[in-house]
């Protein structure tokens, strides 16, 4: 049990403190991140663009996760390790249980899963078996082609509602956090007031609970950089240094600024 839990990151919401969230998925990257005090550790499936050369996150199998997810849990002490269920992993009742027990097995202490209220039965399950959810909402890398692109989403009223009550429905199901990526900064603050769970923005402005950023684009080496990541690595002297300061710079409410964020 780490030091870091659902009820901890709760109460720094509740206290308006901010807190910072970080992928890593090997255990040296792992103890930089948990030293330089970073809250959350996310086992992303991003990894298989920054570590195995995919397009897309849709080729990363449960295997995968529980590897990586292994790997971080023996380079953590502090924080919570949240680790993603793959695409394709949690289509059925019984896949996401068995998938979810599998990754938490292997380390992590939260399944997060991307998807509005078709998921509402399945985190009320996983929740009542000791497995805690963190929900996707906004652009949901998975449904990549069904959004027909990476694009900001939630810009017109009818879609920002949706991904609202879709939000709600996840936080009643259960869910103990919430990650809303490329949304409105308005959007990004609507959900963040509306739900009591902590919201964690990426490209969804500086008013959301908490910030995540994949590792290797703060570091500034990922092949294509998007417009709400910053490079901290290049104004700070070492790697531990920039996670260090990636931590407070969220924590003051000074990461992400208005070119980072969209409108
Ligand atoms: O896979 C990942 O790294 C993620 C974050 C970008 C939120 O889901
Ligand atoms: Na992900």
């Amino acid at each position: 049990m780490n030091k870091i839990s659902p009820q901890s990151l709760a109460a720094k919401k509740a206290k308006g403190e901010k807190f910072a969230v970080l992928t890593a998925y090997d255990a040296t990257f792992a103890r930089v991140v948990d030293e330089a005090g970073i809250d959350v550790i996310l086992v992303g499936d991003s990894l298989g663009n920054v570590l195995q050369g995919h397009t897309s996150t849709l080729p990363v199998s449960v295997e995968d996760m529980c590897y990586h997810t292994a790997c971080v849990d023996r380079g953590t002490e502090k924080a919570l390790i949240v680790a993603d269920l793959p695409f394709g992993s949690y289509n059925t009742i019984d896949d996401t249980l068995s998938n979810a027990t599998a990754l938490m097995q292997s380390g992590a202490h939260m399944v997060k899963l991307e998807g509005g209220q078709w998921l509402c039965e399945s985190i009320r399950l996983l929740t009542e078996r000791g497995i805690p959810v963190c929900g996707h909402l906004g652009l949901t890398p998975q449904s990549v082609n069904t959004l027909g692109g990476f694009k900001v989403q939630g810009r017109d009223e009818a879609g920002a509602r949706r991904i609202i009550t879709d939000a709600k429905a996840l936080e009643d199901a259960g869910a103990s956090l919430l990650v809303v990526e490329c949304v409105p900064t308005e959007l990004g603050q609507r959900l963040s007031e509306a739900l009591t769970i902590p919201v964690i923005g990426i490209g969804a402005g500086p008013q959301t609970d908490a910030q995540v950023l994949v590792l290797h684009d703060l570091l500034g080496i990922s092949r294509r950089i998007p417009k709400f990541v910053k490079n901290f690595l290049a104004d700070a002297p070492d790697i531990a240094t920039a996670l260090e300061n990636y931590r407070v710079a969220v924590e003051q409410g000074e990461f992400p600024g208005p070119e980072h964020s969209f409108d």
